[in-house]
């Protein structure tokens, strides 16, 4: 299956995109998620309706999208084949601007928004919004499985609420089935490790960091960020702490008491401790204290390079810190 994209309006999308106003852009969009390496948004062009389109302005040249494709490409594999989680269909497109600037697009179908997990959530009971929570500790358990077994290959996944939709949702107040089936989306990151080494090059999550301050973020918070996906433990923290994000914190308790039971039955190989609300408020602090020190860098970068080397900036950011 193909989407048939049309490279040509998205080089010219590309071409006349201002990263600082998005609406002064000769096309515009409508920004829908910020990533850490990509930005997500709806093209305003007839010929690329009903897509959303992922954008990564991290390469600097053909070689390095390639790698990268190879990396995706894999990721998506080891998901759908190895471990048996339902991915969305994923086209990737390559773009060189007029100016020789390489982007690279990851594009998916536009879901609905009333099928995103994190937005079920918000008109959803209790009872019903635990239901989508053990759909994804099922996932992630099919992950936590297939990394005990394989020797060589580990792989990880970010499993906030916000990365799942509930497949064929035809209308919002469609009643959720007794085990919702999900659809994961969130995959520009691809993480995976073989024989240790993480698959992706990490300096690619830094491009959008003043260079300067590279490597110290690398030693500091990088391995951080990464290796928690690949625990157990805290990839459960970490979904639950981003409810405070959504401003969901009434589910916080509920599906902590969930999560704890759900390991200990279901995972009790794993003998994890059982998790704490303490923990789980600790962790969002901090993580909230990562990614605004992050952004703040970024700005700070944005303004060097426009404001004093008077260059063109790649990255979109988000005018204030959601978190
Ligand atoms: N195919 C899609 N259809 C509808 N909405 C989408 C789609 N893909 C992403 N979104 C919306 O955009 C948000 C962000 O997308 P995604 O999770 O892929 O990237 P991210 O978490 O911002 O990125 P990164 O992995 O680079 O940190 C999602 O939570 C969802 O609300
Ligand atoms: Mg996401």
């Amino acid at each position: 299956m193909s989407f048939n994209i049309n490279t040509a309006i998205l080089k010219e999308f590309e071409d006349g995109l201002d990263t600082r106003f998005l609406a002064k852009s000769k096309i515009t969009a409508k920004i829908i998620g910020f990533g850490e390496i990509s930005t997500v948004f709806t093209i305003n062009h007839p010929l690329l309706q009903g897509f959303a389109f992922k954008r990564l302005p991290i390469f600097s040249n053909d070689v390095q999208i390639a790698r990268y494709e190879r990396i995706l490409t894999e990721y998506v594999e080891l998901l759908k084949y190895e471990i048996g989680i339902d991915v969305l269909e994923t086209e990737g497109v390559k773009v060189e601007t007029s100016d020789r600037r390489f982007v690279y697009y990851v594009v998916q179908p536009m879901l609905p928004e009333f099928s995103i997990c994190n937005s079920i959530l918000r008109r959803v009971s209790i009872d019903n919004a635990v239901k989508l929570l053990r759909s994804v500790l099922i996932n992630l358990k099919r992950i936590w499985d297939f990394n005990a077994k394989s020797m060589d290959v580990k792989v990880a996944i970010d499993g906030q609420l916000s990365n799942w939709a509930v497949r064929d949702l035809k209308y919002p107040e469609e009643p959720l089935s007794e085990n919702p089936e999900l659809v994961y989306l969130d995959i520009t990151t691809p993480l995976y490790r073989k024989n240790g080494k993480e698959a992706l090059n990490a300096d690619l999550f830094l491009k959008s960091m003043p260079p300067i301050l590279r490597s110290v973020l690398k030693l500091l918070f990088l391995k951080e960020v990464l290796d928690r996906y690949y625990d157990p433990r805290h990839t459960v923290i970490d979904l639950i702490a981003n409810l405070y994000r959504e401003k969901l914190t009434y589910l916080i308790p509920p599906f902590i008491e969930f999560a704890n039971e759900f390991l200990r039955t279901y995972c009790a190989e794993l003998n994890l401790k059982e998790i704490e609300y303490k923990e789980v408020e600790y962790y969002y602090k901090n993580d909230a204290f990562i990614w605004s020190l992050f952004l703040f860098l970024r700005k700070l970068h944005r303004g060097i390079v426009t404001k004093i080397l008077h260059q063109r900036y790649e990255f979109i950011l988000p005018e204030r810190i959601e978190r």
